[in-house]
């Protein structure tokens, strides 16, 4: 069951189906923190799913919950995923600029956002803030580890139709160059099993060297809405790297990211109707 319902809804209905046998792919913020519960990006992430055993026994569901994350912490995520392992990240401040669609239909009024930034998206820099850390953690086996680093975010809504921008500058553990960073990006493709996944794009990630992009209205389509562009890797004067990452939000953010949970799920006979 595919669920793209307001959080409210999505609180008692998801629980409801999951109870019912039914595995729920929810793009709901409803459960993502829960601590049996999985927040997925498959080429980041794909070992949290083994929480479900975990979640199936603590809640006597037959069924279960599988979330995708926010949709701006989305695309930092697969950019930060790579340098994470590579590095280890201490500390991330991320800026986004966030499309309206975003914001679900008939979303924000024109009167607000055209010609416009609104610098506040109600509840957004806290899911940014609490699910990167998560999204990046490990399974422990018995419960999640969220990822060391501090996030400190900003949201800005801005007059785009699709595509979240994200402007992140990182400190890490281990001090990385530029070029260090953009061969760590370049050589990342998320697990195996992942890239093999009906939805799953050629690049998860891809990079660009040209100084204006990316932008949501070129980039944003990439792999299909599935692949996160980054750019604008360089030295940030305080901490120690800075760059752009842009994810479609309705697609890798939204409805794409839960198929393709869906599609790994399935690769490992975990539907029910697969078993
Ligand atoms: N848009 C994004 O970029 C994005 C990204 C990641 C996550 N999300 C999350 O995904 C969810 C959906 O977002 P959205 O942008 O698609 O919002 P949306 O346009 O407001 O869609 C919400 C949908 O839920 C349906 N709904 C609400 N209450 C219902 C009920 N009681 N029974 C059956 N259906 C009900 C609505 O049906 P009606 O149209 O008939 O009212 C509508 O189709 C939200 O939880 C949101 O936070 C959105």
């Amino acid at each position: 069951v595919f669920s793209a319902l307001d959080a409210t809804t999505a609180a008692h209905v998801e629980p409801a189906f999951a109870r019912a046998g039914r595995l729920v792919l929810s793009n709901a913020k409803s459960f993502r923190l829960e601590p049996d519960v999985p927040l997925v990006i498959p080429e980041v992430n794909a070992s949290h799913l083994h929480a479900l055993a975990l979640q199936r026994r603590s809640r006597g569901w037959p069924g279960g919950i599988v979330t995708n994350a926010n949709c701006a912490a989305t695309g930092a995520a697969v950019a930060l995923a790579p340098l994470h392992a590579a590095f280890g990240i201490e500390q991330v401040f991320v800026t986004t600029l966030q499309a309206v669609s975003g914001a679900g239909y008939p979303g924000v009024p024109s009167l607000d956002i055209l010609g416009n930034v609104v610098p506040f998206i109600a509840e957004e820099e806290a899911k940014i803030e609490c699910e990167l850390p998560k999204l990046l953690g490990a399974w422990t086996g018995s419960a999640f580890a969220p990822a060391g680093f501090g996030v400190s975010a900003q949201a800005n809504r801005v007059p785009v139709e699709h595509g979240h921008l994200t402007c992140v500058a990182i400190k890490l553990a281990t001090r990385a160059s530029p070029d260090d960073a953009i061969r760590v990006l370049e050589e990342w493709s998320g697990p195996p099993e992942v890239r093999e996944l009906p939805s799953a794009p050629d690049r998860p990630l891809a990079i660009t060297r040209r100084e204006d992009r990316p932008q949501p209205r070129r980039d944003a389509g990439a792999g299909d809405g599935m692949t996160v562009t980054v750019g604008r890797i360089r030295q940030d004067p305080l901490l120690d790297l800075r760059l752009v990452a842009l994810a479609h939000n309705v697609v890798r953010g939204a409805a794409g990211g839960s198929i393709l949970n869906a599609e790994l799920l399935a690769h490992r006979g975990e539907l029910p109707c697969a078993s």
